[in-house]
């Protein structure tokens, strides 16, 4: 018999899914480490929403459902497969759309094997050069003003890579102001995604203040790159791509517009934290063993790296996972099945809502040895692969589509800027404010200096 999942205190009014709202990262970490089960159920006066805390059970949800879904005929029992769970439909569909990241079944697949090309290893390294650019545009900043805020340095510098590479559009720093305004009403719109549980269905749903201004600058910007395209001879990039769909009737309009706003904010924001966050890694550990292996590695280098050194960086690749799995930029995903499901021992009334997070996981012990030591070099003994309790980029076929493209990018620049620069990050703890990623509070400022001196 399917069991349903305990549930730990809460009010009796508004349940425990409250508590998760308010600080859901340290609520996630206090269930964990209380409960042994693979499930926990939270509940609120929107309804119950599912806790998944086992490794096993997320890879069922999001692979193995999949495939089992894919090799039944329609309509034969078994797993009913799963689908994005929306908790803010009301703030998605104007800002995502159907883009990439948001849309489903059909109209999803095909989108993705329009755009799968723009991200293979041949159109990873055209992408080289504008990496390099800017990663020494930074590197320049660092040379003449030493105080600086990491984190808008990279998302500075991740902004423009993304804009130019894959939208063919050079952003001035005018527009970079404008995106990084609109991430933060966004973030600050989506707070922890959960009003579906926390608000009951009757309750009106409103808009955040700043979130229609930050969308209507973000539709301006998506509408000048896109009119940047409509030359005789465009730049085979995306966007193109996207236009000549529409205008062979495959996709409609709008969906140009939506994917180009996907891919903008997608393809950087991650990008810039997980270099946030190893910059901040690296600045506090003490022994300095760590920093001295990434030097011993990167000085190896004949000059600052390129495409053909990207083998000769282990010890930068570990670095980065080891970073992603201490502060996962997607801190959970959320899922629901589309009709009555079983997972594991336990019953899941479709369309309940299912949390599947990184942060909990990554930071288990049953899991990982010494789950709050940043050990990049448990990457070199195991591959990230191998594990399904370590999924930074999501799992199955929903999983990230940049990912070669963000793991050669946070290679290129955490390689090229340490073989230069040393790096010191204030602040020995980060506060984290948590939406659809997970970013630090405020400025997360640093002292850099050249290695020599
Ligand atoms: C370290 C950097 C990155 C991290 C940690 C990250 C993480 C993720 C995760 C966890 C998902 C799955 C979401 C889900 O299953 O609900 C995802 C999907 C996606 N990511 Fe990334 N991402 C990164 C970089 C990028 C880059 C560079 C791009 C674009 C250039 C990108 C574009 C996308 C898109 C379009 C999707 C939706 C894919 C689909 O559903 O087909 N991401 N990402």
């Amino acid at each position: 018999m399917a069991r349903t999942p305990r549930t730990p205190p809460g009010s009796p009014f508004v349940g425990n899914v409250l508590r998760f709202a308010r600080d859901p990262l340290r609520y996630l970490d206090a269930v964990r480490d209380a409960y042994d089960d693979p499930i926990v159920r939270l509940s609120g006066p929107g309804g119950d929403v599912y806790l998944v805390l086992s490794p096993e059970l997320v890879r069922q949800v999001l692979v193995d459902a999949d495939a089992e879904r894919r090799t039944r005929r329609d309509g034969g029992p078994g797993d009913p497969g799963y689908v994005k769970a929306d908790l803010r439909p009301e703030l998605t569909e104007p800002f995502l759309g159907e883009g990439l990241l948001n849309s489903e079944g059909g109209s999803w697949a095909d989108q993705r094997g329009r755009l799968d090309p723009a991200f293979y290893a041949p159109a990873l390294r055209g992408y080289v050069g504008s990496i390099r650019e800017h990663t020494a545009r930074i590197a320049e900043d660092w040379r003449g003003e030493p105080d600086r805020d990491v984190h808008a340095d990279m998302t500075d510098l991740t902004v423009r890579v993304i804009a130019e590479t894959l939208l063919g559009t050079e952003l001035d720093a005018g527009d970079v102001a404008t995106v990084e305004a609109a991430m933060d009403d966004l973030s600050e719109s989506f707070g922890p995604s959960l009003s579906r549980a926390v608000l009951p269905s009757w309750a009106p749903r409103r808009r955040p203040a700043g979130f229609d201004r930050a969308i209507e600058d973000l539709d301006a910007l998506a509408g000048r790159i896109i009119e940047g395209h409509r030359t005789p001879d465009p730049p085979a990039d995306v966007v193109t791509t996207l236009l000549a769909a529409a205008d062979a009737g495959e996709i409609a309009e709008r969906r140009v517009r939506d994917e180009v706003v996907t891919l903008l904010l997608a393809g950087h924001e991650t990008t810039a934290l997980v270099l946030t966050y190893a910059w901040f890694l690296l600045s506090g550990d003490e022994s300095g063993a760590t920093t001295d292996r990434l030097h011993e590695e990167v000085d190896a280098l004949d000059g600052p790296p390129d495409w053909e050194d990207l083998d000769s960086l282990p010890y930068t690749e570990a670095v980065v996972n080891e970073s992603m799995r201490l502060y996962p930029p997607v801190w959970a995903l959320f899922r629901e099945p589309r009709g009555d499901a079983r997972l594991g021992d336990y019953r899941v009334p479709a369309g309940t809502p299912l949390i599947l997070p990184q942060w909990a996981i990554h930071r288990d012990g049953r899991h990982f040895e010494d789950p709050l030591s940043f050990r990049p070099e448990r990457w070199l003994e195991r591959r990230p692969t191998e594990t399904a309790a370590y999924f930074p980029f999501g799992a199955g076929p929903r999983a990230c589509i940049g990912r070669g493209f963000a793991t050669v990018e946070a290679k290129l620049v955490l390689a090229t800027l340490a073989r230069e620069f040393d790096v010191g990050v204030h602040e020995g703890k980060l506060d984290l404010d948590v939406a659809i990623t997970m970013r630090p509070e405020g400025p997360v400022g640093a002292q850099v200096s050249t290695r020599s001196s």
